[in-house]
């Protein structure tokens, strides 16, 4: 493996990250085969619509995804940018559409979490924000002990606004470099997110295990699982 690059400390870096870096810990993309919705039809899961229509059945597909973060581990992918975040000393910002917990798991700590997380859900009426670990998920549909409406995953869901949307604008205009790994750059904005980096005249990477749908705006592509790729590129990058 050869990279163009050579990351020094004084370099601002930005990451995002899709479900493509989780997969090698055993938790299901999107858009593969096999993948989350084959199986249960997005307006039904994902959208305020689906919610208000069905509550029990959109807190039974969070529920099952909740549960499974227990059952995994962070891979070598994570560790890598973990490793880059280190070196770079702050100069680093790690943007993911995963509602994982397996980047903060595996050391991350600038991380922005735009699709929101599976560990956190609020309150539909009063907003009160909950760690899901302290509600009784044997209940339904949970209910806020403030004012008693139900509680929602804190996940964005197709239709609304993501998270940190500023802060991303502001991480892109003064990134030297931006790379995106395990996302098919089908979801807006995110996929949007290398056109603007390169409006800016950031230097743009990619790591995928397929061609994604922006791989145009990348400039340097490394075709691959992110658990093989990211361990010996960050090691190109930082030595
Ligand atoms: N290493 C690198 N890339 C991988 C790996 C791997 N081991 N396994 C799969 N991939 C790639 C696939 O080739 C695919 O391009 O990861 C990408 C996953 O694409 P999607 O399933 O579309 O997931 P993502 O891009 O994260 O979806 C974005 O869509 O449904 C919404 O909110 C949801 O955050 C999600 C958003």
């Amino acid at each position: 493996m050869k990279t163009n690059y050579h990351i020094k400390k004084e370099d601002f870096v930005v990451i995002l990250t899709g479900a493509g870096i989780s997969a090698e810990s055993g938790i299901k993309t999107f858009r593969d085969s096999d993948g989350l919705w084959e199986n249960h039809p997005v307006e039904k899961v994902a959208t305020p619509e689906g919610f208000r229509a069905d509550p029990k059945l959109v807190w039974q597909f969070y529920k099952e995804r909740y549960n499974q973060l227990s059952e995994v581990e962070p891979n070598p992918g994570h560790y890598a940018l973990a490793e880059l975040e280190d070196y770079l000393q702050g100069n680093f910002s790690l943007i993911t559409q995963n509602v994982d917990d397996l980047h903060r798991r595996a050391g991350s700590k600038k991380i922005l979490e735009m699709h929101g997380q599976l560990n956190s859900c609020f309150c539909t009426r009063c907003k009160k924000h909950y760690s899901v670990k302290d509600i009784d998920l044997n209940i339904d549909v949970p209910s806020c002990i403030a004012c008693g409406a139900d509680l929602r995953p804190d996940i964005v869901w197709f239709g609304e606004m993501p998270y940190f949307m500023d802060e991303i604008d502001e991480a892109l205009r003064k990134a030297t470099y931006f790379m995106t790994i395990g996302t098919s750059g089908q979801v807006y904005p995110a996929a949007q997110f290398l056109l603007f980096a390169r409006s800016y005249g950031v230097k743009t990477l990619g790591v995928n295990l397929t061609e994604p749908e922006n791989r145009s705006f990348i400039e340097e592509f490394h075709l691959g699982k992110s658990g093989e790729v990211l361990p010996k590129l960050v090691k190109l990058f930082i030595n």
